[in-house]
C-alpha cells in the first residue's frame, strides 16, 4: 500500500474524513502526539489499527470527539466528577475513563467493560472528526513499543506501507500523551500523566489519586490498571538508564558509565536538560529544553534522533516527578525499563 503524506488543508481533511468513512486507517495530528484513527463504532475498522500498530489486542484505544452530545452514545453514565473534569479540560490532553455502552464494540476496549474518551483541541483533529461524522478511535500512531509519533516523519517512519494517508499538521504542541483518568471507582484515580498535570486536576478533583503503577514496576502476576502500562512503552532502539540524585553525584554516575559504555565500543548519550549540558563538557548530550515541559515535548524526538545516530545507550537524568515532570519521568522510566541508578 502505498502511503500518502498531504498537508492537512481543507481537501485532505475531506479525503481523510472519507477514508475513515470507508472503515479505513488514517493518521493525524493532535496537540499530544499524531494518532491512528478509524470509525470507533466498526469492529472491523478497528481492527484495522490494531493491525498496523502491531499492537497486542489486550491494549485499548482512546475514542476521539469533539463535543459533549456525542459523548452520550460512547457511555452508559457520565458522574459529577466527570462533568467537572470535562467542564475544565475539555477540549484538551485530558481522557477520561467511562462505563462503556453497547455501541462501542468490545475490541475498541480490549474487552473491558469500560471505555477511554478524549475531546481533543487540536483545529486539524476537530476538523476531521466533523468531517467524518464519527467518534473516532485512535491510539498514538507509532508502532507498538515504539516511541509516540510527535511529527508527521514520525508517522512515515513507523506507518510507510500500512496505511493510505498521513495528515500533517506540523509538530505537536504537548509532546507527550494525554493524562488518563479513570472516573468510574469512588474517587478519580490518575492511570497515566500527561498534559494535563495532577497539580492542574486536583483543584477540580481533591479527591484524585495516582495510580502506583506511574512511577514504578507492576509486581510480578499485579494486573494493571490501565493495559497499555504494562507493555515495555515509548522505547527508543538503545538501552536508556535513569539517574537520580544529587546534581553533583548524577554527573559523575553519568560521566563514569559513559566512559564504560564507549570503552565497550558502544555508542553513548546524554539526556539532560539544557542548563546541564555545560556539566559534561566534551561528552555527547542531547538537551531537551530549559524546563519540564520543553523537556518532555522534546523526549520522543530525542529518542527518534539518538536512534537515527546510532546512539545504543542513553543515560537519562531524573527530573523533579511534579508538575510535566511527572509525565516525562513515567515515560522515561517506562523506556528504560525501570533501569534507575541512584547517584
Ligand atoms: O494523547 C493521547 O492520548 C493520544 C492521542 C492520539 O489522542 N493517544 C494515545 O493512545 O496515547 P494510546 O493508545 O497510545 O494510549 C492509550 C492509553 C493506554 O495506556 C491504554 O491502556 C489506556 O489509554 N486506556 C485506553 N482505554 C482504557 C480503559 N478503558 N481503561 C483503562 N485504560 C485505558
Ligand atoms: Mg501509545
Amino acid at each position: 500500500m502505498k502511503t500518502e503524506v498531504l498537508t492537512a488543508s481543507a481537501a485532505a481533511t475531506q479525503r481523510a474524513a472519507l477514508l475513515l468513512r470507508q472503515g479505513r486507517v488514517v493518521a493525524f495530528p493532535t496537540e499530544t502526539v499524531y494518532g491512528l484513527g478509524a470509525n470507533a463504532l466498526d469492529a472491523d475498522a478497528v481492527l484495522g489499527i490494531f493491525a498496523a500498530k502491531d499492537r497486542p489486542a489486550d491494549n485499548p484505544l482512546i475514542v476521539h470527539i469533539t463535543n459533549e452530545d456525542a459523548l452520550l452514545p460512547l457511555v452508559t453514565e457520565v458522574n459529577d466528577r466527570a462533568r467537572r473534569l470535562m467542564r475544565a479540560f475539555w477540549p484538551g490532553p485530558l481522557t477520561l475513563v467511562l462505563p462503556r455502552a453497547d455501541a462501542v464494540p468490545a475490541v475498541v476496549s480490549a474487552g473491558l467493560p469500560t471505555v477511554a474518551v478524549r475531546m481533543p483541541a487540536h483545529p486539524v483533529a476537530r476538523a476531521l472528526i466533523d468531517a467524518s461524522g464519527l467518534p473516532i478511535a485512535a491510539p498514538s500512531a507509532n508502532r507498538s513499543g515504539r516511541p509516540s509519533p510527535t511529527t508527521a516523519q514520525h508517522v512515515f517512519a513507523d506507518m510507510d506501507g500500512r496505511i493510505p494517508l498521513i495528515l500533517d499538521g506540523g509538530a505537536a504542541q504537548v509532546g507527550v500523551e494525554s493524562t488518563v483518568v479513570d472516573v468510574t471507582g469512588e474517587a478519580p484515580r490518575l492511570l497515566r500523566p500527561g498534559g494535563i498535570t495532577v497539580e492542574m486536576l486536583m483543584e477540580v478533583v481533591p479527591d484524585l489519586t495516582v495510580d502506583p503503577a506511574v512511577l514504578a514496576p507492576l509486581a510480578p502476576g499485579e494486573k494493571a490498571a490501565s493495559p497499555g502500562m504494562k507493555h515495555r512503552h515509548y522505547a527508543p532502539r538503545a538501552r536508556v538508564v535513569v539517574v537520580r540524585g544529587e546534581p553533583g553525584n548524577v554527573r559523575d554516575v553519568i560521566s563514569a558509565r559513559y566512559a564504560e559504555t564507549e570503552k565497550k565500543g558502544q555508542k553513548a548519550a546524554i539526556l539532560c536538560a539544557a542548563p546541564r549540558i555545560n556539566v559534561y563538557q566534551n561528552l555527547h548530550t542531547y538537551a531537551l529544553g530549559r524546563n519540564e515541559a520543553e523537556m518532555a515535548a522534546a523526549l520522543f524526538e530525542a529518542f527518534r534522533a539518538l536512534d537515527n545516530q546510532g546512539v545504543q545507550v542513553i543515560l537519562a537524568e531524573a527530573v523533579e516527578a511534579r508538575g510535566m515532570g511527572l509525565a516525562l519521568m513515567n515515560r522515561l522510566l517506562r523506556a528504560a525499563d525501570f533501569d534507575v541508578v541512584e547517584a
